[in-house]
C-alpha cells in the first residue's frame, strides 16, 4: 500500500474473521516495526505473543475493571480516566456498570494478542519530576506500537492499541512473568478485520494547530 493510504486507513479493528495470522507474517510485521524511534535509540520494547486461549481469557477479565469505570465516566459526560478533573462517579456506580463486549472480547477473538512492554530502566522519563502524569516515557514505545499497526494494515491485517488492562498491571506482570521494572504499554488484539474501514473520523489540521503560541491562529494550507 502507499504510505499515506496506510496512515489514513489504519483504524481500530475489533472484529476479526477466523483467518489465522501466521508467525511468518507476524515476524515480517515486527521486522519492519522495529525501525521505530526511541529515546537514545535504546529500544526498550519487548513483545509477548499470546495465542493461548486460557491466557486470553484472563487478559479479557483484567480489562473489565478499567472498562467499567471508562463507560461509567462516559455515561456521566466525563472524559474517562483523565488525570486532571476528578471524577464524580462513585465506586458503586462503577461496580454496577457493565463492560461492553467491544472492549473485552477482541482479545478472545483475535488471531493473536501482542502485549507490548517497555523496560523502564532504558527509558529517559524526562517529565518524571513534574506535577502531572508522565507522558514522555510512552514516547519510547508508542512509535513502535503504531509501526506494528501500520505494518499490519499494509499486510491486510488489523488490530487495536488497547490499554485498559494496564490498570491491573501487577496482575498482568504476574500472569505473563513480566519483571516489575518493565511496564505494559499496550495489549494489541490482531487478526484479519471483518470489515476494512477507510474513512476515519479525525479533526481537521485547523482544529489542532496554533501558529507561534497556544492562542495563535491555525495553520492554513
Ligand atoms: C493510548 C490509546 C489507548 C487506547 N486504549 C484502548 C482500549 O483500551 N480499548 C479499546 O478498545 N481501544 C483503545 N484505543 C483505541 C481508540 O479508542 C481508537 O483509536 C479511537 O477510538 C479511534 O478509532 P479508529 O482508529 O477506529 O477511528 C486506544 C487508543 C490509544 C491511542
Amino acid at each position: 500500500m502507499e504510505l499515506y493510504d496506510v496512515m489514513r486507513t489504519t483504524f481500530s479493528a475489533r472484529d476479526f474473521t477466523d483467518d489465522p495470522l501466521p508467525d511468518e507474517t507476524l515476524f515480517k510485521i515486527l521486522d519492519h516495526a522495529r525501525f521505530a524511534s526511541s529515546g537514545g535509540n535504546r529500544q526498550g520494547w519487548h513483545v509477548i505473543i499470546i495465542r493461548d486461549p486460557h491466557t486470553r481469557e484472563q487478559l479479557s477479565a483484567l480489562t473489565e475493571p478499567a472498562a467499567k469505570r471508562y463507560i461509567a465516566q462516559m455515561q456521566a459526560g466525563e472524559s474517562p480516566w483523565n488525570s486532571v478533573d476528578p471524577t464524580s462517579v462513585s465506586a458503586e456506580t462503577i461496580a454496577q456498570t457493565s463492560a461492553p463486549a467491544r472492549l473485552t472480547e477482541p482479545v478472545r477473538q483475535a488471531a493473536v494478542v501482542l502485549v507490548v512492554c517497555v523496560d523502564l530502566k532504558l527509558v529517559a522519563s524526562i517529565d518524571q519530576h513534574l506535577d502531572r502524569v508522565g507522558v514522555i516515557s510512552g514516547g519510547s514505545v508508542y512509535p513502535f506500537v503504531w509501526n506494528v499497526l501500520l505494518a499490519a494494515r499494509h499486510e491486510g491485517y488489523g488490530g487495536t492499541l488497547t490499554t485498559l488492562a494496564v490498570a491491573q498491571e501487577p496482575r498482568l506482570q504476574a500472569l505473563l512473568g513480566i519483571p516489575s521494572h518493565v511496564a505494559v504499554a499496550a495489549v494489541i488484539p490482531m487478526g484479519k478485520p471483518v470489515k476494512q474501514l477507510t474513512r476515519l473520523r479525525r479533526g481537521a489540521v485547523s482544529e489542532f494547530t496554533h501558529v507561534e503560541r497556544w492562542d495563535g491562529p491555525p495553520l492554513q494550507a
